[in-house]
């Protein structure tokens, strides 16, 4: 049986890193966005690779074409799913007080509604599949609240905690619920972003160095597996901040934030 991956926010960046990336590595990917011409493109490539590849529209906002597409994908499947992949996301940044509500709300709405969306409506086809994973894009900006992308780094932390909560909830299904933590990647998301901390870390991950890192949470290894390891801080500088903020105390967390963040 032909293993499959269902991704959210397929068209561009990590989303597409990741699909080609499993589709090379012999799963039937499930590849969904709002982007179509973007769609088509990933389908082609994917072919070029040899790989198989299904696509079609998706706002993962909306729960009527989230329950559609995972129906395409289920009949697709045979009713099974490896692995979901909750992508599409989000971002911007500056002053909280500068971005219109409205830029807020649609933030919330992707970020958040659309990872409850997945989650609920890919909860039967994930519980039908024995070993089943899901991966939830959060960020390293769910280890601490970050200036300049305060609602973003909120939605993150909702993120990081569903992840937390359903990785528990869900062991009971034989469902692993885990959640990648990259520092900024070079893609259209941080094209055009200059806070204090992508200025003071710089942005060092390529798409292709996330969707690698999916892959190994996705196959772990012994110790990861051993460890019940829920969350991955992908590259040096993220992997540093997660250790030191374990042992951190609060005053020296938010000094260290504060500096990094130039304030
Ligand atoms: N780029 C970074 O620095 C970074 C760091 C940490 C985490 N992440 C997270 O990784 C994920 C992917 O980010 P990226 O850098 O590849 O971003 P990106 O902007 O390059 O790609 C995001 C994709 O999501 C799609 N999308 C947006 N709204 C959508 C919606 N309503 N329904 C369906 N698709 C939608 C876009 O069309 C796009 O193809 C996001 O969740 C992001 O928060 C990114």
């Amino acid at each position: 049986m032909q293993r499959s991956v269902f991704i959210t926010g397929a068209a561009t960046g990590i989303g597409r890193a990741t699909a080609l990336l499993f589709a090379r590595r012999g799963y039937l990917v499930g590849g969904y966005d709002i982007d179509e011409p973007g769609l088509q493109l990933l389908s082609s490539d994917i072919a070029a690779v040899g790989g198989a590849a299904l696509v079609g529209h998706l706002d993962v906002t909306d729960p009527v074409e989230m329950s559609q597409r995972l129906s395409e994908f289920a009949a697709a499947t045979g009713g099974r799913m490896d692995v979901l992949i909750n992508n599409a996301g989000l971002l911007n940044a500056g002053h909280f007080e500068d971005i219109s509500l409205e830029m807020h709300y649609r933030t919330i709405d992707v970020n958040i509604k659309g990872v409850v969306n997945g989650l609920h409506t890919a909860f039967p086809l994930l519980k039908a599949t024995p070993g089943a994973v899901v991966v939830n894009l959060a960020s390293a900006s769910a280890i601490y609240g970050q200036a300049d992308l305060a609602n973003y780094s909120a939605t993150k932390f909702y993120v990081r905690a569903i992840t937390e909560a359903l990785n528990l909830e869900w062991a009971d299904h034989d469902i692993r619920v885990i959640d990648m933590w990259p520092l900024f990647v070079h893609t259209a998301m941080t094209r055009d972003v200059h806070t204090g901390t992508t200025e003071s870390l710089g942005i060092r991950l390529t798409a292709s160095d996330i969707a690698e890192a999916i892959l190994g949470a996705v196959h772990p290894s012994r110790s990861q597996r051993v460890f019940r390891q829920v969350h991955y801080p992908v590259g040096a500088q993220a992997k540093v901040f997660t250790s030191v903020s374990r042992f951190s105390p609060g005053w020296l967390s938010r000094l260290a934030n504060k500096k990094l963040a130039g304030r």
